[in-house]
């Protein structure tokens, strides 16, 4: 069968790493609360000259260098983004010819921080139904753009960030590399719990990120347990089986209500949120890397990404390395 093989990743981060000691000088918050409410210690905040295509061109950079492929062999980028450098031309544009790879497709995906899951489902299934050979898929953001900084009850949540994978399609056996399954979710009606309240179309402004945090921390521990389960079914695995759970990196009383739920140990769980907090749909393919480049995730392992976020989106992939 043909599967999108992960043939390598990178990440990008701002130059500048802002603590929470940092963050408690100019709101009403305070490095004890954060660490005990959301295990976050630090994040990077982009300056000027860095916006998300540069972050993201860094990550795809690194990510070709990983696989030894050649940007002219790329002929598909997917880049999940809530925070484009423009409301249009796609920042996959942008990226595509940083690269020089001009010809190929590229074009954003809009789904918060689920987006580099629903970018990861939508290249697999080009790269299988032969739309594309060899693919860029990225995760970039800068949140610090869209955040109300006098608002700590979100200022002190998000960073900064990139990461991106090259994914090929090549011939697989069923016990080999690959994407294996990818489930995607939506639901509308929670979109007043997590949004920007300012768009191109609205009020014509970019807005700023609101966010009840209490409700959506208690929709994605369901959702999120749900659609592990969801998508260990459909191929016809059980928890014991995963190596590593690569999370959407907002909370780490998330990652471990959600990872308690299935029943999985704490140290299979990737977790970066205390360095990098949540850099929306940049945060699994940042944690990824993380993980690969520590030389944790291995050959044959089996490798579960999740993310819950805004709209309501959620998604879980399967993928053999
Ligand atoms: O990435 C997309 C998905 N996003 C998420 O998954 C985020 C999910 N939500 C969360 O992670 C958590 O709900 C938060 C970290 C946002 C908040 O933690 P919480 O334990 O749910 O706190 P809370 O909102 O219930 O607030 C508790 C108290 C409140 O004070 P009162 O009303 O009890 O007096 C807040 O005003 O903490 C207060 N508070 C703060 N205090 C110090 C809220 N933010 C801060 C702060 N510093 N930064």
């Amino acid at each position: 069968m043909i599967r999108s093989v992960i043939r390598g990743s990178g990440s990008a981060l701002p130059g500048r790493a802002v603590t929470n000691a940092d963050l408690a000088s100019k709101v009403d918050t305070s490095d004890e609360w954060i660490v005990e409410r959301t295990g976050i210690r630090q994040r990077y905040i982009a300056g000027e000259g860095e916006t998300t295509s540069t972050l993201a061109t860094e990550a795809a950079r690194k990510a070709l260098e990983a696989a030894g492929i050649d940007s002219k062999d790329i002929d598909l980028i997917v880049l999940a983004t809530a925070t484009p450098d423009q409301t249009f031309p796609a920042t996959a544009t942008i990226v595509q010819n940083e690269l020089g790879c001009n010809g190929g497709i590229a074009f954003d995906v809009a789904a918060v921080c689920s987006g580099f899951l629903y970018a990861l489902g939508t290249a697999d299934s080009m790269l299988r139904t032969g739309m594309a050979k060899r693919a860029l898929v990225i995760g970039a953001e800068t949140f610090s753009r869209i955040l109300d900084w006098e608002d700590r009850t979100t200022c002190v949540l998000f960073g900064d960030g990139a990461g991106a994978l090259v994914l090929e399609a090549q011939e697989s056996a069923e016990d080999g590399p690959g994407v294996i399954d990818t489930k995607l979710h939506a639901d509308g009606a929670h979109n007043q719990l997590l949004y920007v309240d300012g768009g191109p179309s609205t009020t014509g402004t970019v807005g700023k990120l609101r966010m009840k945090g209490r409700e959506v921390f208690r929709h994605a521990v369901v959702n999120l347990a749900d659609v592990l389960k969801e998508t260990l079914a459909s191929a016809g695995f059980e928890p014991g089986d995963i190596d590593w759970v690569v999370p959407h990196q907002a909370n780490a009383r998330i990652l471990d209500a959600t990872a308690r739920k299935l029943g999985l140990p704490a140290e299979k769980v990737i977790v970066t949120v205390d360095r990098h907090a949540n850099t929306s749909a940049a945060s699994v393919p940042l944690a990824f890397d993380t993980g690969i480049r520590d030389g944790r995730i291995q050959k044959g392992d089996l490798v579960m990404f999740e993310a819950m976020g805004g709209g309501f989106t959620w998604g879980a992939s399967l993928v053999r390395m």
